[in-house]
């Protein structure tokens, strides 16, 4: 049996010197605003998954009214919401994510970030793939206020 699942975060940009990507950090002239870590990519894996097994959602899990959370790895949130729909019988067959970003290029660290969350599911790298966009220089993506994610996944019974 298989399901899918689909994942969409935002993140408010402001002048920083450093983007966390995919659990990767980024050199840049902004960062992302955000109770976490503000990973808008891992946040959006997170919510594919826990969608496909209907197992709630990332601000379910992780509330930013609780203080624990402030300033919270992604990845360690993500590792969580795997754990999780690991032990209800799930395994991982692919993810596709699309990150929406006037800048910075993410093409060049594209293999590192696939790496890195291909790493975090256990899983090999061909389990992952990533594309970016840039929002054509309009709006709150072309005008660098804001970095969005988009991820489907696809999740098939172990047991
Ligand atoms: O050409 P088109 O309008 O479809 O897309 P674009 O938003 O202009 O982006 C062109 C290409 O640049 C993308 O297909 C990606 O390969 C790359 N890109 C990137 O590496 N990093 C971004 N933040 C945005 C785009
Ligand atoms: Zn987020």
């Amino acid at each position: 049996m298989f399901r899918i699942g689909l994942g969409h975060d935002t993140h408010r940009l402001i002048p920083g010197n450093a983007l966390i990507i995919g659990g990767i950090q980024i050199e840049h002239d902004r960062q992302a605003v955000g109770h976490s870590d503000a990973d808008v990519l891992l946040h959006a894996i997170t919510d594919a998954l826990l969608g496909a097994s209907a197992l709630g959602d990332i601000g379910e899990m992780f509330p930013d009214s609780d203080p624990a959370n402030q300033g919270r790895d992604s990845a360690e949130m993500l590792r969580a919401a795997y754990q999780r729909i690991l032990a209800a019988g799930w395994n991982i067959v692919n993810l596709d994510c699309v990150i929406f970003a006037q800048r910075p290029k993410i093409l060049p660290h594209r293999l590192r970030i696939r790496q890195r969350i291909a790493a975090l599911l256990d899983r090999g790298v061909d389990t992952v793939w990533l594309k970016a966009k840039t929002g054509e220089g309009i709006g709150p993506i072309g005008e660098e206020q804001a970095i969005a994610a988009e991820c489907i996944v696809l999740i098939e019974r172990s047991h």
